[in-house]
């Protein structure tokens, strides 16, 4: 086989390269007008925060986003016995995580695929191909908001950095009681998205409290920016600090 899947870096390359030419350009003009170097520098200096996100965030860097992915399994105490989902599987990164975790679970990833991301259903079975578990793993085209699935269907339902992106609903708690419709009773969960971000989800305590009102038996919430391998410079708040995980047991 011989390849490698194609897993990508959550910071574009525009990242770095916007800020970049308005840097250059800010400086060419500075010749002119000296006191735009000041924001030149800025941009300068943003420029460079993503060469170091993105190089942090790659396999050679320290793999903070593979670590991350990490995160959502590690506390998800399940057996492996059964079904699990992952919405919003993206390129199906942690889709084969899970699979490679509990190798007898069978394992389906759904997701909108729109235009935003470079992730298609092609990419994630191509994927799945190259890490050897295409046999238990398949993915669908559906929205997070609508799961095509029955009530408790699920033994463990995961999720990572989805919820904020659905456009379809307007209120993203609704779609974390959507995803929590599909576990069965007893079953697993863990959700890591920016559930800090107030003006998307309100307060921790009253979305926990929220939770549990809808007949969820343990749920407990985690900063994801309290991990110990996430450096300094990635935990300011338009990074990664308003990221949480939302995890438990129906
Ligand atoms: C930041 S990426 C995360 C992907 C993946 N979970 C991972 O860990 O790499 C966000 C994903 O949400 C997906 N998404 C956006 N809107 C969606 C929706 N309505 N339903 C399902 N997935 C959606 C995008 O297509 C994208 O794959």
């Amino acid at each position: 086989m011989g390849r490698k899947p194609e897993y990508g870096n959550w910071v574009s390359k525009k990242f770095i390269y916007i800020p970049g030419v308005i840097s250059l350009v800010l400086f060419g003009l500075a010749l002119l007008v000296p006191s735009l170097v000041i924001p030149a520098g800025l941009f300068f200096l943003a420029s460079l925060y993503f060469v170091y996100a993105r190089y942090r965030f790659s396999p050679g860097g320290g793999n903070v986003q593979d670590q991350i992915r990490e995160l959502v399994l590690a506390p998800l105490g399940w057996n492996g016995e059964g079904q699990a989902l992952d919405i919003g599987c993206g390129n199906a990164a942690l889709t084969i995580k899970l699979a490679h975790k509990y190798a007898r679970a069978r394992v389906i990833g759904i997701d909108y695929w729109g235009r935003k991301w470079e992730y298609s259903k092609s990419v994630c079975e191509r994927n799945a191909k190259v890490e050897g578990v295409t046999e238990r793993v398949t993915f669908q085209k559906a929205s997070a908001s609508a799961l095509p699935f029955e009530d408790e269907y699920f033994d463990a339902v995961v999720s990572n950095l989805v919820f904020h992106e659905v456009n379809d609903v307007a209120d993203k708690r609704a779609l974390i009681r959507e995803a929590l419709r599909v576990v069965k009773k007893g079953g697993k969960f863990a959700f890591q998205d920016l559930f800090l971000l107030k003006r998307v989800y309100g307060s921790m305590d009253e979305l926990m409290g929220t939770i549990r009102d809808w007949g969820i038996r343990k749920v407990e919430f985690f900063e994801t920016k309290d991990s110990a391998f996430i450096p300094m410079p990635l935990k300011l708040p338009f990074m990664l600090g308003t990221i949480g995980l939302i995890i438990g047991e129906k």
